[in-house]
């Protein structure tokens, strides 16, 4: 253990040098007891880091479309698929006279993509044969690894070059004309059954998924305001051009399934393995929920410091994540935040490190991410000042098995791709290597 022994009123004085800006000796705005001989900092303690494995997560309600596919050398192929009802209108008998032109589907960009957005993405829409319905009976959340089957021919495809910043934001798919015959046949027909609301028409219609191939080499965000257009002409002394939106029916039943393909990662065990040490992978670990990977750190012999000599309190704490040299690009780029969970054996996500605000009010920490895509000093920061100050005292925190996890907040934890593989203390990159600091005073 290296220990750095300065005295208070030095430490103070070296506060002041450019040099040193990093030493921040603002501890909390907390009186020093006059006492105290000295603060020492400790840069040496042990963060064991590591991969783990979540289970399922809830996609629906989320109010994002995903589309698309990329692959990672790191996290492996990643593929979305969406699925979600869409509903007509209240029927009214409007369609006398009138003939159809075409059915599409229209989507709108959220903004968000991750990958090579510079190629073309493949489109395909298939309907859904069976009702969309929640995980268990009666149950309210559809999930990450759910899916409802589909017809096995599509019902639209298309390749298209998606610029998620242009002032055209929408994307317009055209669909089968069988289906918008068929469709616009049973408008036409005042005694149809299943246009009368929409609890008929889903029982009838069932729903839609949307699906890209292998070629894509990106994911697209869009917003959950999905239409599917049907066009006509009511003809009359002024033919009227016309259409009748199919909007999306229930949130609820609007859902993202994300398929992971693993195989020749050095994630490829993850699932089978709950877990995987850092020091398995490269001394690095990986961190991307939307594709079920979470960083976890612990920190298992932070009880030391109390044995420390003239160890009187710890007065701050901050945790360094780096991100390993060149893991990360303009397209592949780094979650601009991430939050610190409380965690335990069962590795769910608890609740997210706060820290004092400049209003005074306790706000959660997303790591202040300072990116240098140049000379590699590219890190978050974390104020653990708390969080240390109760483990060391807590005599039933279990650290072996308790710990943080290192997530983007809902919903980028669910529905963005911004992926993080952060360097251990064992990493060979200084740079690369996560570092907890602590400041701590002693009495003689
Ligand atoms: C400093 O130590 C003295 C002697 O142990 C004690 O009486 C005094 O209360 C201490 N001061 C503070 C601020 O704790
Ligand atoms: C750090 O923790 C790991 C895992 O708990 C352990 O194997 C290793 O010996 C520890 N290293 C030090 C320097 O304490
Ligand atoms: C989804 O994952 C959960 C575990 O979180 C599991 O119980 C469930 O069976 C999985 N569902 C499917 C369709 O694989
Ligand atoms: C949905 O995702 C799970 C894995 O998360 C996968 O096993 C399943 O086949 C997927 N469904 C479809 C239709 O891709
Ligand atoms: C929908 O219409 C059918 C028959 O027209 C009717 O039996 C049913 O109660 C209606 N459902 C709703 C939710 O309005
Ligand atoms: C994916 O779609 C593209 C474009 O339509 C097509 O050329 C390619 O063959 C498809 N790939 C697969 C694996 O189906
Ligand atoms: C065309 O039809 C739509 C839908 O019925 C209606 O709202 C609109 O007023 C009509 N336009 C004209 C010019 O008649
Ligand atoms: C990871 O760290 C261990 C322990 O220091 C070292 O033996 C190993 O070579 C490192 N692996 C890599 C790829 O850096
Ligand atoms: C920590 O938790 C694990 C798993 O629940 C348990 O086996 C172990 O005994 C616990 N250790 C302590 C010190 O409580």
């Amino acid at each position: 253990m290296m220990l750095r022994k300065l005295p208070f009123i030095l430490l103070l004085f070296v506060a002041a040098l450019p040099a040193c800006t990093k030493v921040d000796m603002n501890f909390g705005g907390e009186i020093i007891d006059p006492n105290y001989t000295q603060i020492i900092k400790v840069d040496t303690f042990n963060v064991s880091m590591s991969t783990v494995y979540l289970d399922s997560f809830i996609t629906s309600a989320k109010g994002v479309t995903l589309l698309g596919g990329y692959t990672d050398t790191a996290f492996g192929r990643i593929d979305t698929k969406c699925f979600f009802e869409v509903a007509p209108p209240a029927y009214t008998a409007v369609y006398d006279n009138t003939y159809y032109d075409s059915l599409s589907l229209i989507l709108k960009v959220n903004h968000n993509y991750y990958g090579d957005t510079t190629k073309p993405i493949h489109i395909d829409i298939s309907r859904v044969n069976q009702v969309i319905q929640p995980y268990q009976q009666n149950g309210l959340y559809l999930y990450n690894n759910q899916s409802f089957s589909v017809n096995p021919s599509f019902i639209g495809s298309a390749d298209i070059m998606v610029f998620p910043y242009n002032r055209v934001d929408t994307i317009s798919i055209r669909m089968d004309d069988n289906l918008g015959r068929q469709l616009m046949a049973k408008l036409q027909d005042a005694t149809d059954f299943d246009m009368k609301n929409s609890t008929n028409f889903l029982n009838f219609f069932n729903g839609l998924m949307i699906s890209s191939n292998s070629s894509s080499s990106a994911i697209f965000g869009f917003s959950d305001s999905v239409t599917m257009r049907l066009s006509y002409r009511k003809a009359g002394i002024f033919p009227n051009d016309t259409h009748v939106d199919f909007t999306l029916a229930n949130k609820a039943h609007h859902f993202n399934n994300i398929s992971v393909n693993r195989a020749g990662t050095p994630l490829q065990n993850l699932q089978t393995a709950r877990e995987i040490p850092a020091v398995l992978t490269h001394n690095v670990s990986y961190s991307q929920p939307s594709s079920s990977a979470m960083i976890k750190v612990r920190f298992p012999n932070i009880r030391d410091l109390l044995n420390f000599p003239h160890y009187a309190k710890v007065l701050k704490a901050v945790l360094l994540v780096k991100p390993e040299a060149a893991s990360f690009d303009r397209k592949l780029y780094l979650p601009p935040q991430l939050r610190l969970s409380t965690t335990n054996y069962l590795n769910l996500v608890g609740q997210d490190l706060t820290a004092i605000s400049s209003t005074g009010s306790a706000a959660v920490q997303y790591g202040n991410l300072v990116l240098d895509y140049n000379s590699g000093n590219t890190y978050y920061t974390y104020d653990l000042s708390s969080y240390i100050k109760s483990i060391i005292t807590d005599p039933n925190y279990n650290y072996t098995q308790s710990g943080l996890l290192l997530t983007p907040p809902s919903p980028a934890y669910e529905t963005q791709f911004a992926r993080l593989i952060a360097g251990s203390t064992l990493n060979p990159i200084t740079n690369s290597q996560i570092q907890l600091q602590i400041y701590y005073a002693t009495v003689q």
